[in-house]
């Protein structure tokens, strides 16, 4: 009998336990979940947690959660769990990733270089049929593409220049051993995953994301910079349910950005927030940036500290924006064979930003 079950790693991460719950939903069996911990109860524990945090309830039934670490030999697995794990399983969703910004450079690489490379030999060992590698949009930053055309959804073999972060890095190394795998006949598919927003069903925030986090330092301290910044971005459980859609397809090209256009605009976001009754004074950068760090300064406060540290991460705090890839635009053709309304414009309405703002403000 064909395999027909799916690993989901990375499985109590913001995007892992949105993709498991959809694919449950979907009648998808057995499913398997790899679960940062040292052994079952405490991987069954954090999943729980995940639970709360993102307000979502799994079926116990027929969902197998495993311990692991990604950053180590064989993921922390023995020999025989790694059989045991791979044992039924059609295709293997590497969701979990090293996500915060301000991790060391060794931290991310082993994790999401190191960590992916593993798991391609064990599945090209168990010879699993799909690999379905979740990558992001980062990994276009500080690439020679062009801003004039769409970036075309094929491999980059490109060497990364200055301005590609060290965590843009690590998940480009991560999509080159995709690659290599690919090559020697792995079934491998790449899904370059946009900024992921708020659920547009529960409203659970993004925990690492930069947007939420500068948009709650904005409402912190009353004031946004005026710039028109603009991010491709999707809430995660639609980003999920596209993902699922994938899963279930029989064949997926090799790579597909999940972007809708238009992307999303920052100024959409100070509009919801004057609606609000919360209006924003905008600013030039520089007297935001000097704003922003004399409250933090005043205040300890870790909202307003965690943004000044995303934000010093470049050497001028502007090029956060303008360096993330959010000049240029993308191709979607591969992902609207597959997801149709992915052709279609995303629109974010009036309420999902103002409850967004809501949670971001209490
Ligand atoms: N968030 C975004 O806006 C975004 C955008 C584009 C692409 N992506 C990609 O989407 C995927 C999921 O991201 P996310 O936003 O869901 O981040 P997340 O909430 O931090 O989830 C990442 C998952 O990976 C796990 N992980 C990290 N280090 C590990 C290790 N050493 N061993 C085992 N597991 C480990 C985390 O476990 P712990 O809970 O133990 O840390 C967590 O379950 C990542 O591959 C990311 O690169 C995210």
């Amino acid at each position: 009998m064909a395999n027909s079950g799916v690993l989901v790693t990375g499985a109590n991460g913001f995007f892992g336990l949105h993709l498991l719950q959809v694919l449950q939903q979907l009648g998808v069996a057995p499913l398997k979940a790899l679960v940062r911990a040292e052994t079952v109860d405490g991987a069954w524990q954090r999943l729980k947690c995940a639970e709360q945090q993102y307000q979502l309830a799994l079926e116990r039934e027929g969902l197998e959660v495993v311990p692991c670490d990604l950053s180590l030999q064989d993921c922390g697995l023995s020999e025989q769990s790694r059989e045991h794990l791979l044992r039924g399983i059609d295709t293997l969703v590497h969701a979990g990733a090293c996500v915060n910004f301000t991790a060391s450079q060794e931290q991310l690489l082993r994790t999401n270089a190191g960590g992916t490379s593993q798991l391609l030999e064990m599945a090209k060992t168990a010879r699993i049929r799909r690999f379905l590698q979740v990558s992001s949009l980062a990994v276009c930053n500080g690439l020679n593409l062009s801003e004039q055309h769409p970036v075309p959804e094929t491999p980059l073999n490109d060497q990364p220049k200055a301005g590609l972060s060290s965590y843009g890095q690590s998940k480009l190394a991560a999509e080159q051993s995709c690659y290599r795998f690919g090559a020697e006949g792995l079934g491998v598919s790449v899904l370059r995953l946009p900024y992921l927003l708020a659920s547009a069903s529960s409203f659970a925030l993004n925990p690492h994301g930069y947007l939420d986090l500068v948009l709650r330092a904005a409402l912190r301290i009353g004031a946004s910079f005026d710039d028109a910044f603009s991010l491709h971005a999707l809430p995660v459980d639609l980003c999920a349910s596209w993902v699922a859609r994938m899963v279930m397809a029989p064949e997926v090209p090799l790579i597909m950005h999940l972007v809708s256009d238009p992307p999303v605009q920052w100024r959409d976001w100070i509009d919801a927030a004057s609606a609000l009754g919360e209006p924003l004074c905008l600013e030039p950068m520089e007297q935001w940036y000097g704003r922003l760090r004399k409250a933090a300064a005043a205040s300890r406060s870790p909202d307003l500290l965690s943004a000044i540290a995303f934000l010093s991460l470049e050497t001028s705090h502007k090029r956060w924006m303008h360096g993330n890839a959010h000049r240029l635009s993308f191709a979607n053709d591969n992902l609207c064979s597959l997801v149709p309304e992915a052709a279609r414009p995303l629109k974010l309405s009036m309420d999902y930003r103002q409850t967004v703002l809501h949670q971001l403000a209490t």
